[in-house]
């Protein structure tokens, strides 16, 4: 078990063996092929491996069991205690008596949080227990909430393989909580089981103190008597505390490209050795592999992949994308699938951050030109007013017709006798006009005076004037709407649609008049929605379209 086959040597097609040791596998994502390395690894080991998914999507694997997220609450001081220094990067060793104090007789941390809590109120203000127990405070209070929440399994049965929990829900507190007690878990009670830490910068982070991080170097030190090993994969070691990473026999590095990266990829093994352009044009699942004091330029046989398959990749008579498109396509689906899934989030993501920058940008802009624009809204709030007293003006003309009308119409309702008989005699031919009425259900008869009912009819008038909005493009509202309606004639709507157009789409149709509001055309089409002149569809991206019943009249001015 030992020795294992890591690959073929480049060039000479001769196998290179690893021994089974604590590994860092560090290169460029997608382009150089990390996971597939460890994967081969641990296939070839026969050991059972713990893996953890901390991004949505995202397994690397294409052979892996899930298996629950594994956590064992503990309240005691020490452990209380590399929390807090996990959430503090100091190392505490005077607070201890405070620790001991709020963890006494305490079984889970939610006790623990009340217990700091009291004890927060009674320490004197300011001084260096109080501040103690407010970080302890609201570390627990990130922490419990999510140990109470999400229902941890107390056992780690590990499968053949590679076994993967999902921490993607929880939070990067959470998630080293529990990283950090599957390594302990495997330390005391499993032998040969290999972890892969995953995301190397957030969990073993340079200059800052994590529950991996402080777990990490015991494990390493214990691990290699027991067989227990961890695995690191890395895109860099940018960030990344070099201390545990150093008690690492195995490293195995990939193609780079960023020139911090290149160096230490090259102070790693010797800078003779390789070039900056050969580190930079590294082929998929090709690999410098320092492996205890040995350094070999290498293929990586995938699992499952034939060794003779291997062994042309290594001597260049097939090239691993070959191999990728022949021997590996399901994985390849996977990553696709993983990948649109990233890039959608990533997505969600920008376009969250472009509304917000584009907020405050319509906020600057709108300070810079502050003055001009003062000036232009009071001459245009000067034209408003011109323009409410003209309308003021008309309707009170039209209240005033209205008023004559009704005098005529009071005029007519006195009815002179004659007309009233004329009507009558209307209304009989009326009735006979009428079909017959079917016969009145038989009622029981009813004793005493007959009951009038009088039923008047109540119509609903309901009267409704279309506001027409008035605008020309010497507005940046005008330009706007101008260019949606000259999309919505380019693009005829099919019947009963209602078309949208993205800000992309819009603003390009300006570009063609020559308009471009920038960042600021956001903020007014928001202060046109508002306004009622254009409507959002819930669309990504968001599209936006004329309302469907308001009349807009857009009045080109010149040409
Ligand atoms: N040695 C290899 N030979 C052929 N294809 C490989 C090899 N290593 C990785 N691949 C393929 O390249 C892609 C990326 O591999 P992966 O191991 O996920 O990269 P990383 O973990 O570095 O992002 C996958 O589709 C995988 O199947
Ligand atoms: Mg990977």
């Amino acid at each position: 078990m030992e020795k294992i086959l890591l690959g073929f040597e480049v060039g000479s097609g001769k196998p290179v063996h690893m021994r089974l040791h604590h590994t860092v596998v560090v290169g460029m994502t997608q382009l150089s092929g990390k996971t597939t390395t460890l994967e081969a690894i641990i296939s070839r080991s026969g050991l059972k491996a713990i893996a953890f998914i901390t991004k949505r999507g995202e397994s690397g694997f294409s052979k892996f069991h899930f298996i629950p997220p594994f956590y064992i609450e503990r309240s005691d001081w020490a452990y209380v205690l590399s929390l807090l220094e996990a959430a503090t990067r100091e190392k505490m060793k005077f607070e201890r008596a405070w620790i001991i104090r709020a963890s006494k007789n305490t079984k889970r941390l939610r006790e623990v949080l009340e217990n700091v809590q009291a004890l927060k109120k009674k320490a004197r203000p300011d001084s260096l227990s109080e501040n103690v127990y407010t970080v302890l405070e609201e570390y627990l209070k990130m922490i419990v909430p999510q140990i109470e929440q999400f229902s941890f399994s107390s056992s780690l049965d590990l499968q053949e393989g590679i076994n993967v929990m999902d921490l993607s829900t929880m939070s990067l507190e959470m998630r080293s909580l529990v990283i950090r007690a599957v390594m302990e878990h495997a330390i005391q009670n499993m032998d040969g089981v290999i972890i892969i830490v995953p995301e190397a910068w957030e969990y073993l982070p340079q200059g800052r103190n994590t529950p991996v991080k402080w777990y990490a170097e015991t494990f390493i030190r214990k691990g290699a008597a027991v067989h227990d090993f961890l695995f690191v994969d890395t895109q860099d070691l940018a960030g990344i505390d070099k201390a545990p990473l150093r008690q690492c026999d195995n490293w195995i590095l990939g193609r780079q490209k960023e020139s911090h990266e290149i160096d230490r990829f090259r102070d790693h093994i010797g800078k003779h050795l390789v070039s900056d352009e050969e580190i930079k044009s590294l082929a998929l699942g090709h690999f410098y592999a320092y492996l205890g004091d040995v350094i070999k330029k290498i293929y990586v046989l995938p699992a499952d992949v034939p060794e003779n398959v291997g062994v042309k990749v290594a001597m260049g008579e097939l090239t691993s994308e070959y191999v990728k498109e022949h021997f590996m396509v399901k994985k390849m689906d996977e990553d696709e699938e993983m990948y649109k899934q990233r890039f959608e989030d990533l997505k969600e993501k920008f376009d969250e951050e472009v509304e917000r920058a584009s907020n405050i940008k319509a906020e600057e802009k709108l300070e810079e030109f502050g003055k001009e624009r003062v000036q232009a809204v009071i001459e245009e709030a000067a034209k408003q007013i011109l323009e409410i007293k003209k309308q003021h003006a008309e309707q009170i003309k039209k209240l005033k017709d209205e008023l004559a009308k009704a005098d005529e119409l009071i005029e007519k309702l006195h009815h002179t006798d004659e007309e009233i008989k004329a009507m009558e005699e209307i209304k009989a031919a009326f009735t006979k006009l009428l079909p017959t009425s079917a016969p009145a259900p038989m009622l029981p008869a009813v004793e005493g005076k007959p009951i009038d009912l009088e039923h008047i009819e109540q119509p609903i008038s309901l009267s409704h004037s279309e506001q027409p909005v008035k605008m020309d493009t010497g507005t940046d509202e005008g330009k706007i709407l101008y260019a949606i309606l000259n999309l919505d004639m380019t693009y005829p709507k099919p019947e009963g649609e209602a078309l949208g157009y993205d800000l992309n789409t819009i603003g390009a149709e300006m570009q063609e008049h020559g308009w471009n509001l920038g960042k600021v055309m956001r903020f007014v089409v928001g202060s046109m929605i508002k306004k009622g002149i254009l409507v959002s569809q819930k669309t990504r991206p968001i599209k936006y379209r004329l309302p469907k019943y308001r009349i807009i009249e857009v009045e080109k001015i010149g040409k």
